[in-house]
């Protein structure tokens, strides 16, 4: 098999990411998160002061804006540069701003329609590690290998909090672990391509489970596949 598809989906702050890359790196293949293109969407809808719940003005918005994620060429702790309509906006798709829009924008059909097609076309290069909430039920149902992180909102509240400290930025943990449990709410419940693990994903608890292990279980996984 020459082409080979890895879907990796979980709530926020399951470790996607992180997890996700690893693999990647030890594959040799590309990692692509595609929480940042909803981020983007949400981030270009605000700064156009546009209101999150109309959905057809987002929708619109959705299918015209550019985005573009690239390696990085700045080192500031950043893991890609984040482009929207040709302006870096890496860090900015992380605010709390975003964050509490990002569900409502993402649950719309006319956003998902615009970022699935991109999405695809990036994935059928094949080799790739592709992150999100519905790559294995929707994106790529055919993934060679699907895995559904999860893990106590709490521990992923707590995570995303050491995150935000480790970059200085200013954080209250109760406030994340409210913000996480209501975009889980959203995205679980939203009637297009919801948070559900596919039924052919492996699931793994990760509370408590240092991420190389996670990282080892899934290479084991790859292997087992052949
Ligand atoms: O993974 P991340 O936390 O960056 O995702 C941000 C938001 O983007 C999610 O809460 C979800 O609403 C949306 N998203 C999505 N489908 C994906 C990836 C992200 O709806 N494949």
């Amino acid at each position: 098999n020459s082409k080979i598809t890895i879907a990796i989906d979980g709530p926020a702050a399951s470790g996607k990411s992180t997890v996700g890359e690893q693999v990647a790196n030890r594959l040799g293949f590309l990692f692509f998160d595609t929480g940042i293109m909803y981020r983007a969407v949400t981030l270009a809808v605000l700064q156009r002061g546009i209101d999150p719940k109309l959905e057809d003005a987002v929708s619109q918005l959705a299918q015209t804006v550019q985005i573009d994620i690239l390696p990085p060429r700045i080192f500031d702790g950043r893991k890609a540069d984040v482009l929207l309509d040709g302006k870096d906006v890496t860090w900015d798709v992380r605010s709390r701003e975003v964050e509490a829009n990002v569900s409502v924008v993402s649950s719309y059909k006319g956003v998902r329609d615009a970022m699935t097609e991109q999405q695809r076309r990036i994935g059928m290069r094949g080799n790739v590690v592709m992150v999100g909430r519905d790559i294995g039920t929707v994106v790529f149902p055919n993934a060679d290998l699907k895995i559904y992180l999860e893990a106590s909102a709490e521990e992923r509240a707590r995570r995303r909090y050491q995150e935000l400290l480790h970059r200085g930025v200013s954080a209250e943990y109760e406030q994340i672990l409210a913000s996480t449990r209501q975009r889980d709410e959203i995205d679980k419940n939203r009637t297009i391509a919801p948070l559900r693990p596919a039924d052919d994903a492996t699931i793994l608890m990760t509370d408590d489970v240092p991420v190389e292990e996670v990282v080892e279980t899934i290479m084991t996984l790859i292997r087992e596949n052949g």
